[in-house]
Formats: C-alpha cells, structure tokens, sequence
C-alpha cells in the first residue's frame, strides 16, 4: 500500500470511527487503561465508594471501611495485616491466597472484601498455633511438603477443605482436586502424602 492509500485508509477508519459514535465501538479501540477509565469513573474513593464490612475473621468479630472494589486478599494483607494469603497471580491461576469464606475455600484474590459482608472469613492464621498445630500443618512438615513455601498456606487451605469436601480419598482423586494450587517448586509428591495422612484426622463439612 502507499503512503497516500495508508493515509486514505486511517482517515477512512477514523472518520467511520467518529460517525458511529457509541461507546462501545470507541472502547474497543482504546488501550485497557483507557477503557477502565470510560467503563468505571466514578470508581475513587474519593468520590464516596468505601463501604463498612461486618465480618468474623478468625473467630474475632471485625468492622472496617474498605473501597468497594479492593480484593479479599487485598484488605486481608495490606489492612487486617494478615499476610499468610499469598499474591501468586492475582487471577485466580494459582491458588496461592486460598482462603475458607463459611468453611469453603476461595481465591481471595477474587473475592470482593464486600462480599465478605456478615460471612465467617478463615486463614492460614486461624487454624492452628506455633504450641498446636492443625493436623494438615504439622502433616506437611511430617512429609517436607514444601521448599520455598510460598504456595504453602494456600495449599493448606486448600486441602483441608478438600478433606472436608470428602474429595480426598485417594492419591489420583487429591491430585484432581488439588489441581487449582500450583507449586512451582514441585513438591507435590509431600503434599499429596500430606493429605492423605491428615485426613482421617480431619472432619468432613
Ligand atoms: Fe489468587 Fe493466584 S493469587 S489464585
Ligand atoms: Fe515453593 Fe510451593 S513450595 S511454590
């Protein structure tokens, strides 16, 4: 193509741009951070988005004002201090900020905090102590089930909820239903003994 029919050609294309005059022809073509912004102005908490969030957390009652929009995992590390939850991907890929919402284990990161609202929030902070550890803890270090131990409290979290889920009878059904925590590390062989020799110590939900 020419210089002259390039130009001719991006003219056209703007012009046609600009004559369909709807949003959603304009955003596609915009950059995503762009698109964010036409999307969702009003999204500032300066513009009157925090909201106040009853919650237990832990077996502690907890209310705090948040932005409408801030993760689970987000308000669980940067305000309530609670850093066992780890940020791996922050998509939902990796399973590394698992938490239990009402027993039931969840990608905080995710999560709306909002959604928290009146729920009973559980993490890798509230199911044992350093003098008595849950059995699913104390079964990973049995089975060294880790290395760097970043993925470790979500694959905690993870798993017993598994057992508790009666997802967890044998090694192949553990693996399937462990799938959605990664470790990069690849210790799965020590989590997979981890868990089957925490089970039966384990209620089912
Ligand atoms: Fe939530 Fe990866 S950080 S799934
Ligand atoms: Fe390192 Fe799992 S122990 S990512």
């Amino acid at each position: 193509m020419s210089d002259t029919r390039d130009r001719q050609f991006l003219e056209i294309t703007r012009r046609q741009v600009l004559e369909a005059g709807t949003l959603v022809s304009v955003s596609g073509l915009l950059p995503v951070t762009a698109k964010a912004q036409v999307s969702s102005p009003q999204l500032t908490p300066e513009n009157g988005t925090t909201i106040q969030v009853s919650f237990q957390i832990n077996g502690q009652p907890r209310a705090i004002e948040i932005d409408a929009r801030a993760s689970l995992l987000d308000m669980l590390r940067e305000r309530l201090g609670l850093v066992g939850a780890k940020k791996g991907c922050d998509h939902g890929q990796c399973g590394a900020c698992t938490v239990h919402i009402d027993g039931r284990r969840v990608a905080s990161c995710l999560t709306l905090a909002a959604k928290v609202d009146g729920r009973d929030v559980t993490t890798i902070e509230g199911i044992g102590s350093a003098d008595a550890l849950h059995p699913m803890q104390q079964a990973f270090i049995d089975h060294d089930a880790l290395q760097c131990g970043y993925c470790t409290p979500g694959q905690i979290m993870a798993a017993i909820a598994c057992v508790k889920e009666g997802l967890a009878s044998t090694p192949d059904q553990i693996r399937e239903y462990m799938s959605g925590n990664i470790c990069r590390c690849g210790a799965y062989v020590g989590i997979v003994a981890a868990i089957e020799q925490a089970a039966p110590q384990i209620e089912r939900g």
